[in-house]
């Protein structure tokens, strides 16, 4: 994702690189800060932190008053990486294995757990005469994250899992941190509880979108272009949009080879171009498609009822999830 042709968006991302890149500059102990820093290094697009500076923006606020939260927000997404990759058994994240894999899962659990504080540490930073709601915002999306994360796990035990269990796990994983990111920028930029509500939804529906096109990117992207490990979700039994509705629109011989791929420990990448190609063939990845284009509709829709010039940064990057391609 490249903000370049977008002035704005590429100054806040450059303001949100440079104050990152402060992060637990030279604490001890290395064992500790190494994983730290390694895991807020690397590829991240930085897309939640923009996020809150653009949103900040939209209501006519200072995007200054607004990066140590944005900083916060982008060290609690590095955090539920970490985690994640433990959960999933990820090896590769950011273009480089994952801290994990590279020290163990000892470092990384504690690893995780400093991200979770540093970013609270960042948030308290920010200059707001309304800490208890930054914080409720903050706590209710962290929440949310746990919850999602949990019904994503639940769901890979379960057979049938329908698309409303799917949507309702994928606003909490994705939909939640992100709706965090434009409500916490939206309030530092002086949003009040109707306002804050349509952001809200603006987030929900955005992320979702993200998390679609994001099991759309790991059966159609690489490894190389993602930066990070792709097919466990397959071969861990992640109910994607994509398996749950290629398993009732496949043919009986579509269906077999599917069945037959997911029950493997592992995947080869000649297994992977074969679900694709089904995928393709039975319509879902048509399907899929249309789904996030109606998610990203509904998204812009929410912001209506800010100006033209104030919503115009936000479409921007709804377009720009949209077309992603890592
Ligand atoms: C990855 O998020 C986790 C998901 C919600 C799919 P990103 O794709 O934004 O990851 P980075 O921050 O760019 O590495
Ligand atoms: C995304 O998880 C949500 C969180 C990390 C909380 P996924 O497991 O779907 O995302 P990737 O593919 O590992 O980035
Ligand atoms: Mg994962
Ligand atoms: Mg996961």
């Amino acid at each position: 994702m490249d903000y370049s042709d977008n002035q704005t968006l590429e100054n806040f991302r450059n303001a949100i690189e440079a104050k990152l890149s402060t992060i637990a500059k030279s604490y001890k102990p290395n064992s500790l800060y190494e994983p730290v820093r390694y895991a807020v290094e690397g590829g991240g697009k930085r897309l939640r932190p923009v996020i809150v500076l653009t949103a900040c923006e939209a209501m006519g606020g200072n995007p200054e008053d607004a990066l140590d939260a944005a900083v916060a927000v982008e060290l609690l997404h590095t955090f539920t990486l970490v985690h994640d990759d433990i959960m999933d058994a990820d090896t590769w994240r950011r273009g480089r294995e994952s801290v994990h894999k590279k020290w163990n899962s000892s470092s990384a659990i504690l690893s995780g757990d400093a991200l979770l504080v540093l970013a609270y540490q960042s948030l308290m930073r920010t200059k707001t005469d309304d800490i208890a709601t930054l914080l409720k915002l903050f706590n209710d999306g962290a929440l949310g994250v746990c919850e999602g994360q949990a019904l994503d796990i639940e769901l890979e035990n379960k057979e049938d899992v329908s698309n409303s269990e799917y949507l309702n796990m994928i606003e909490k994983k994705t939909g939640m941190m992100i709706s965090m990111a434009v409500s916490i920028g939206a309030l530092i930029g002086g949003a009040g509880s109707t306002d804050l509500k349509k952001f809200k939804s603006f987030g929900l529906a955005l992320g979702k979108a993200f998390q679609l096109q994001d099991d759309y990117l790991e059966i159609t992207s690489s490894k190389s272009v993602m930066g990070k490990s792709l097919g466990s979700d397959l071969t861990k039994g992640k109910k994607t949009f994509l398996l749950i509705n290629a398993l009732k629109m496949a043919n009986e011989e579509q269906h077999d080879a599917l069945k037959r791929i997911i029950n493997k420990t592992s995947i080869t990448s000649v297994e992977l171009s074969h679900v694709r190609d089904i995928f393709e063939e039975c319509g879902v990845l048509d399907l899929t498609k249309s789904i996030i284009k109606e998610n990203i509709s509904a998204s812009r829709e929410s912001l209506d009822f800010l100006d033209a010039k104030n919503r115009k940064d936000l479409l921007e990057i709804t377009e720009l999830i949209q077309s992603r391609k890592n």
